[in-house]
């Protein structure tokens, strides 16, 4: 562990999606680190096998069915942690839905599946974390978790990115306005990096894993403990100046977002003398 033991022991947190992939290991991270949690998810059986593996290795931990689409559910979820904890003073906006579609085929109910759970969702949370601090005089963070394709966008799975995009928009927004109310508000923005999740979702093929790997100028991916790594510096008293700042944590693979030329890098030295005689 790179951090000193109890750094988060005054972090009471809600993390949303926090039974599995990115959310469950941030709630690991964070536990070990003397935080209490609070995870919430759509699915309680989800939600009983984290807890359970967190309480085992010595982590408070509570859960929350909630979804977070629900207005009226999100309040309820957080009466339940308030009356569990007494209070709470980290949300981090880890709950995410995709999948891969060609644009011109994205249908009312993909689109709104989506946005529904990528922006709204964190907004709603967000929005009613902020209300509960705002009238209790809490002093709070908000950590969301957009992705690398939230500042470059991203063919096929448009949708997320213009969500994760308004994440970015909101994460500033509240930064700015909540700020002086003693509430900060970042992002994380990684590339991909295997989980179930987003495996069985996006990565259709190992010849499309082998792909991204390759457009990363780190030639990896990232692994959940250098994300939630991360995430625990950014919710930590040592983060506390770091206000309305999104923290990209991908390798650099943005950079090849405008890398057409990179496909040079695979040339044979003959092939690569060719072309230079072309570009003379
Ligand atoms: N994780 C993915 N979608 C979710 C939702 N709608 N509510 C809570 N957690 C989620």
């Amino acid at each position: 562990m790179m951090f000193r033991d109890n750094l988060l022991k005054d972090r009471t947190i809600i993390i949303t999606g926090g039974s599995t992939g990115l959310g469950h290991a941030m709630a690991e991270k964070f536990g070990l680190l003397g935080a209490k949690l609070a995870i919430v998810s759509r699915n309680e059986e989800n939600l009983k096998a984290a807890e359970k593996k967190l309480r085992k290795i010595g982590i408070e931990c509570e859960h929350s069915v909630c979804n977070i689409r629900d207005f009226e559910q999100i309040s309820r979820s957080i009466n339940e942690v308030v009356s569990s904890f007494g209070s709470f003073n980290v949300l981090i906006n880890n709950a995410a839905g995709n999948f891969v579609s060609p644009s011109e085929n994205l249908t009312a109910k993909g689109i709104d599946a989506i946005v529904d759970t990528v922006l709204k969702g964190t907004i709603y949370f967000s929005t009613q974390a902020g209300k509960y601090w705002i009238e209790n005089h809490i002093k709070a963070s908000i950590l969301s978790i957009a992705a690398t394709y939230s500042w470059t966008g991203s063919g096929y799975v448009m949708p997320s990115a213009a969500a994760k995009a308004g994440v970015l928009a909101m994460t500033r927004s509240l930064a700015a306005e909540w700020g002086p109310k003693g509430i900060k508000s970042v992002a994380i923005a990684p590339g991909p990096f295997p989980t179930k999740g987003a495996w069985d979702r996006l990565v259709v093929d190992s010849r499309y894993e082998d792909m991204l790997k390759k457009r990363n100028p780190l030639g990896r991916f990232g692994n959940l403990d250098e994300i939630s790594d991360l995430a625990a510096y950014l919710i930590s008293p040592g983060a506390d100046y770091i206000n309305g700042e999104v923290v990209t944590i991908d390798g650099g693979e943005w950079l090849n977002a405008g890398g057409e030329f990179n496909i040079l890098g695979n040339l044979s030295p003959e092939e690569m003398a060719v072309f230079n005689r072309r570009v003379k």
